[in-house]
């Protein structure tokens, strides 16, 4: 079951818009905004930065660090995918921010460019994430901040009316949608070997109980993509969709997910 961000460019375009949109949806959510306010806040608001979110997608992530850094930074946004560039062009509101396509592997930045680079939800969806941190490391100046931001998707839980059913369609949904949904348990390992320290870290909880909000946008997602990659039947995604909007309805819904911030510094 290919995870679809691993090459967006392969989908057609009625895939790529719907990627879009709820990565637009998903990052402009007041819970996830305040996620990003969070790490944007531990850098420098008063030099200029050279700032590079690797992975952007539609630049949810790069636009609102533009936002809250100095105005003189230089803010690069880099992605596999054109298509979603293409989307990211669109929502840009001036060209503050360079967009630049790339293929995996080196990226077309010299030794020590950037002063940050920002990972968000990235690494649990490429097949090789130490190789994807030891280039950026090279790209990080000596003593550059890496901030990488991924959900621990083998924690994320909606409830159903039995915990045989949620433990089943959880791990199913785990795997349909990322390469690795333990990441966040691998990163302190990855770091190391990469030739980065951690500095700190920080963990949110997301959980919603009684009425759904950030993760019911995340259900009527979820329970269109998955007939489409086969991880569940059209039955089986409206049984699911059905009895979490029920429980939104009779005040009983229930669903989590934790979501881990690292910050690391490069040693070389
Ligand atoms: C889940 S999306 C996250 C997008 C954005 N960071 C956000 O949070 O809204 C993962 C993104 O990583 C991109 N991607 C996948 N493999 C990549 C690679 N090797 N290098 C750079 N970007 C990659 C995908 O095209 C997709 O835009």
């Amino acid at each position: 079951m290919p995870d679809p961000y691993l090459d967006p460019d392969s989908k057609t375009q009625e895939a790529i818009e719907a990627m879009a949109s709820r990565l637009e949806a998903r990052g402009n959510h007041k819970t996830f905004l305040r996620m990003v306010e969070n790490y944007g806040k531990t850098l420098p608001s008063n030099e200029p930065l050279t700032v590079l979110d690797l992975g952007c997608g539609t630049g949810i992530v790069i636009r609102q660090l533009a936002k809250m850094l100095d105005p003189s930074s230089k803010f690069y946004g880099a992605d596999i995918s054109a298509k979603l560039l293409g989307e990211a062009a669109k929502f840009s509101e001036n060209d503050e921010i360079q967009w630049d396509h790339i293929s995996t592997g080196s990226l077309p930045y010299a030794d020590g460019t950037f002063d940050v680079i920002v990972m968000h939800t990235l690494l649990s969806h490429v097949p090789d994430p130490l190789a994807i941190l030891a280039e950026a490391q090279r790209v990080l100046k000596k003593g550059g901040k890496l901030i990488v931001f991924d959900a621990d998707h083998v924690s994320t839980t909606y409830n159903q009316a039995d915990y045989e059913t949620t433990r089943r369609i959880d791990s199913m949904l785990a795997s349909a949608i990322t390469i690795h949904p333990d990441i966040c348990r691998q990163l302190p390992k990855l770091f190391k070997s990469s030739g980065y320290a951690i500095t700190d870290h920080s963990v949110d909880i997301i959980s919603e109980c009684g009425k759904g909000d950030f993760w019911l946008s995340s259900v009527h997602a979820f329970a269109k993509l998955m007939p489409t990659i086969e991880a569940l039947s059209e039955d089986e995604a409206d049984k699911w969709l059905e009895y979490m909007l029920q429980s939104h309805e009779d005040g009983t819904f229930f669903a989590s997910g934790t979501y881990y911030t690292f910050y690391a510094k490069s040693l070389l």
